[in-house]
């Protein structure tokens, strides 16, 4: 039920904060320590690679999550969109895992790897948000997203918790293999999930961002780098899907080979700044549009943020920022799709699954 919101898509990224908690909780054992199933467990051990299937927005969490696999855990993973996996498979490892993400557990496109990869004779996964989805029951395994039944079509609070749930069996396959992380990860979802509520409360400030920056034009970018780089993929899919503007999402330093002569005067470009490491290779690229007249709007992180920046999250753990930088994105396609009399949950020419190849 969509209660007192106005939209399914505003109560499901209003939803993230309790998602976030529900997941913690559902994903701890009673000493409070992460854990998740044995055979799971097993099934990641061994494992000499992990593959990820996705599709859409489970794509774009995929990405994220193989950062936490191959930094938390080492075990080196790929990503792949499965559409293409299907007729273009790339050359497999010797003990391979297939991690299916998908919200639904419906979508043929990835379903159809997993048929695949079975007759093959591998490992799978599902991380799903629906138990006794087709995913669910074909694969050896399941993880279950806890998110709470998600109704618009546009992904938002699965996307988070598919990120939160890769990072938990990341962080226990480190620990499982006795590798140090530096990280508490239950405490630092937990600053996670205030800093959610910081955004959701400031919902009127990026309705704001929306007003200066996506009133009236047809193009949009979104730029950044490392992890950013990806929620940006996130943040343009979200904007095409329900605003009908069209976006692309570019690492910040490939924009100089050739998209940026697509920068025209007042062109909206969204720069994601929560990396360290990149601060100012960002910053520089934002720069670089600016230089050739684009209405940069960017986006820190508390402890990064500089002069002119349109908005600035909460300092969360540099591993986590995706989980809290994403959902000023959710509000600016929410706020750009109303404000432009679309159907906000039922954008057109889009089902909620997609159960055709
Ligand atoms: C975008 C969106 C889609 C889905 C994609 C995969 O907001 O919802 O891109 O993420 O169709 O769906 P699932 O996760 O159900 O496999």
């Amino acid at each position: 039920e969509k209660g007192t919101y106005e939209h399914y898509m505003l109560k499901e990224i209003n939803d993230q904060p309790a998602a976030m908690r529900k997941i913690i909780q559902e994903y701890q054992d009673e000493n409070g320590e992460l854990s998740i199933d044995t055979e799971i467990m097993d099934q990641i051990n061994d494992a000499d690679r992990v593959y990820i299937i996705a599709a859409g927005t489970s794509y774009h969490a995929g990405l994220i999550g193989k950062e936490y696999f191959e930094k938390w855990a080492g075990i080196p993973t790929e990503v792949h969109v499965a559409s293409e996996f299907v007729y273009n498979t790339p050359l497999l490892s010797k003990r391979p895992l297939f991690v299916f993400i998908s919200q639904s557990g419906e979508t043929a496109d990835s379903r159809a790897v997993l048929v695949e990869v079975k007759r093959l004779g591998h490992k799978t996964l599902t991380v799903t948000n629906v138990p006794g989805s087709t995913l669910s029951r074909e694969a050896d395994q399941t993880l279950i997203l806890h998110a709470g039944p998600e109704i618009a079509v546009a992904s938002t609070k699965a996307y988070t918790a598919q990120i939160a749930v890769l990072a938990i069996l990341a962080q226990v396959a480190a620990r499982a293999l006795g590798r140090e992380t530096g990280i508490n990860l239950t405490e630092e979802l937990a600053k996670v999930t205030t800093a959610i509520t910081t955004v959701i409360d400031d919902a009127e400030t990026i309705e704001g961002i929306v007003h200066e920056y996506l009133e009236t034009t047809r193009n949009a970018f979104f730029i950044g780098r490392a992890m950013d780089h990806y929620v940006g993929l996130e943040g343009a899919l979200k904007l095409k899907e329900i605003s009908y503007i069209q976006a692309e999402g570019f690492a910040g330093g490939e924009l100089k080979h050739g998209t940026i002569a697509l920068i025209e005067e007042g062109t909206p470009v969204f720069a994601l700044a929560t990396q360290e490491k990149v601060n100012l290779n960002i910053r520089g690229n934002a720069q670089e549009v600016q230089a050739r007249g684009a209405n940069v709007c960017t986006i820190a992180m508390e402890g990064l943020e500089s002069e002119n920046d349109a908005y600035v999250i909460p300092n969360v753990h540099s591993m986590l920022t995706p989980l809290v930088s994403v959902v000023v994105y959710q509000f600016i396609s929410y706020y750009a799709a109303l404000h432009r009399g679309n159907d906000v949950d039922k954008p057109r020419n889009l089902a909620k699954s997609v159960t055709v190849e």
